[in-house]
């Protein structure tokens, strides 16, 4: 794992303890544990039935939302994660909810050989996952490779246009490139994590790709799937910007007054072949 993972993984690490002891609310914790689901409206009316389906999580976190796919009837859930904290949270949810449920630590990029080459009938993959990774087209070999053939991608990330801006004196200004190169990933700090828990975090730092939405298809594509569905929205489940409203539960918009532009990107692909 290169310097900027290991950057990124102490960063996750120190997010992952705050968020398994989230007292915000953002982390739907509790409905977990008693056997409902995590995922949002969004995702949940897009990702079609789950029933009797082998679901591998990509970037699982702390596994809630791997739990919420059982919960919502899939045969088996994998959650893979780089964060070994991330990944003790997620056994342990998954102890305290009853759900059978397998957790793995890895690399995105090591996720085959670190599942047994088992695949799966659907990955998915959402909020805030693939601007951590430097290379999208190792990204969606990675993603084919842990298909059946007919196996389904569901991928709902946040849109690189709206990656591009930061908010300056209440406006949004062009802040960043449209692609970030593998070898020059943008350095941010950030003293605390997004959900608004007050404690600090330690390791402040992290690094980011943006991907244009053509390379993230096209990676697809030359992996050997075929696209279902592109779909940007106008919503996002964490507040980006300030100013943003909320418009329903953990969904905000931008704010009254400024110009739309879409704040996250839906994919369905499936993976070339027969109904596996
Ligand atoms: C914002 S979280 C994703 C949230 C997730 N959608 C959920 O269900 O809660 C991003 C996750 O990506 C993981 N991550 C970042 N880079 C990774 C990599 N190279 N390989 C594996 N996991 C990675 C982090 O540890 C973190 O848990």
């Amino acid at each position: 794992m290169d310097d900027y993972l290991k950057t990124n993984r102490l960063n996750w690490d120190d997010r992952a303890a705050l968020h398994a002891t989230d007292t915000t609310g953002s982390y739907r914790i509790d409905r977990v544990l008693s056997g409902g689901s995590s995922l949002h409206a969004l995702e949940a009316s897009e990702i079609g039935d789950v029933c009797g389906k082998d679901i591998v999580h990509l970037q699982c976190h702390i596994g809630l939302d791997t739990l919420s796919l059982k919960h919502l009837g899939a045969a088996s859930v994998t959650g893979l994660d780089f964060s070994s904290i991330a990944i003790a949270a997620g056994r342990e949810f998954a102890a305290r909810a009853k759900a059978e449920a397998t957790f793995v630590e890895a690399s995105v990029y090591d996720a085959a050989a670190a599942l047994g080459h088992r695949t799966y009938d659907m990955v998915f993959v959402t909020w805030g996952a693939i601007h951590w990774l430097p290379d999208i087209s190792r990204w969606a070999k990675v993603v084919a490779s842990l298909l059946r053939p007919g196996g389904t991608l569901y991928l709902l990330d946040g849109h690189p246009q709206m990656f591009q801006h930061e908010a300056v004196d209440g406006r949004l200004s062009l802040a960043h490139g449209w692609r970030t190169p593998h070898d020059a990933p943008l350095l941010f700090e950030e003293s605390h994590t997004y959900t608004g828990d007050t404690r600090p975090l330690t390791h402040k730092r992290m690094y980011e790709w943006f991907h244009p939405l053509s390379d993230i298809v096209n990676a697809l594509l030359k992996a050997g799937m075929t696209l279902e569905f592109l779909n940007e929205h106008e919503i996002l489940t964490w507040r980006h910007y300030p100013g943003m409203v909320e418009t329903g539960e953990d969904q905000f918009e931008l704010g009254l007054g400024l110009p739309r532009m879409p704040l996250s990107f839906s994919i369905g692909a499936r993976k070339t072949g027969q109904d596996g």
